[in-house]
C-alpha cells in the first residue's frame, strides 16, 4: 500500500483547523509541511508557531520538508515543535553527513530530498543513515505545478541503488502527483507519496485521499 502524506502547503490556512480534522478522518498516513524560506526556493511558507498549533491537531506523523539554506541553525525546533520525519535538501547542506546524523541523534527520522536535475550519485555514502529520500518531481517553491516525466527513471535507479546496498530506506516523491501517475509510480518503486493540490483542489478530499491509497478510480 502507498503512504499518503498530504501536503498542506495548498491547503485552505484561513480553515486550517477544519482542514486538519479533514485530514485526521482521511486515511492519510503522514502529515507533509513545506517549508520555505525564500531563499533556497522564491517562496515564503510557514513557521514554528504553525507547526507547533498543527502538532496539537494531530496524532499523525508530521513529515517537514526544509526548502532552506543552513537548516542546521534550526533542527532542534524542529524536533521540539513536534516534527517526527525532517527532510533537508543534499543540495542545501554543506556538511550532510553531520546533519543526518544530528536529525537523528535528536530522535527524528532523517530524510534527504534532491531537486530534478540533481542527480543520485550524492546519495552513495549515507543511504544507509537515511530513513527516506525525497525524488523532487517539480521544482520546489510551489503547489499545483506539473509532474516532471524523467522522474520514473530517476525513482528506479534509486530503488536497484538502495536495493543493491541492502539499505531499507524509502523512496517518496512530491509534486504533482494524481491519480494518472501514482500506480506506475509505485511500480517503479515509490514508497510514499506527497499530494498536494490533487486532494486540496479536489471536491471531495476524503474520497481522493482514499482512492490514491487504495489506488482504486485511477484516471
Ligand atoms: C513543492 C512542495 C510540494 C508541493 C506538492 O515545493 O515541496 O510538497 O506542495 O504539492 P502538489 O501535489 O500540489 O504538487
Ligand atoms: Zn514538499
Amino acid at each position: 500500500m502507498p503512504i499518503i502524506a498530504p501536503s498542506i502547503l495548498t491547503a485552505n490556512f484561513l480553515r486550517l483547523e477544519e482542514e486538519l480534522h479533514m485530514l485526521n478522518i482521511s486515511k492519510a498516513d503522514w502529515i507533509h509541511l513545506d517549508i520555505m524560506d525564500g531563499i533556497y526556493v522564491p517562496n515564503i511558507s510557514f513557521g514554528f508557531s504553525i507547526i507547533r498549533q498543527i502538532k496539537t491537531l494531530t496524532k499523525k506523523p508530521l513529515d517537514a520538508h526544509l526548502m532552506i539554506i543552513d537548516a542546521d541553525r534550526y533542527l532542534k525546533e524542529f524536533k521540539d515543535s513536534g516534527v517526527d520525519r525532517l527532510t533537508v535538501h543534499l543540495e542545501a547542506c554543506t556538511h550532510l553527513d553531520r546533519t543526518i546524523s544530528e536529525i537523528s541523534n535528536l530522535g527524528m527520522k532523517p530524510g534527504v530530498a534532491l531537486n530534478p536535475h540533481t542527480s543520485l550519485e550524492g546519495l552513495q555514502y549515507i543511504l544507509p543513515k537515511l530513513s527516506m529520500v525525497l525524488i523532487m518531481t517539480v521544482n520546489p517553491g510551489f503547489g499545483g505545478q506539473k509532474f516532471i516525466d524523467y522522474s520514473y527513471e530517476k525513482v528506479r535507479k534509486l530503488k536497484d541503488m538502495i536495493l543493491d546496498s541492502g539499505a531499507s530506506t524509502l523512496i517518496q516523491v512530491d509534486g504533482g502527483v494524481s491519480k494518472s501517475n501514482i500506480k506506475p509510480l509505485f511500480d517503479a518503486g515509490v514508497d510514499a507519496f506527497v499530494v498536494g493540490n490533487t486532494i486540496f483542489s479536489s471536491s471531495d478530499p476524503l474520497v481522493m485521499i482514499e482512492d490514491l491509497k487504495e489506488m482504486n478510480n485511477l484516471s
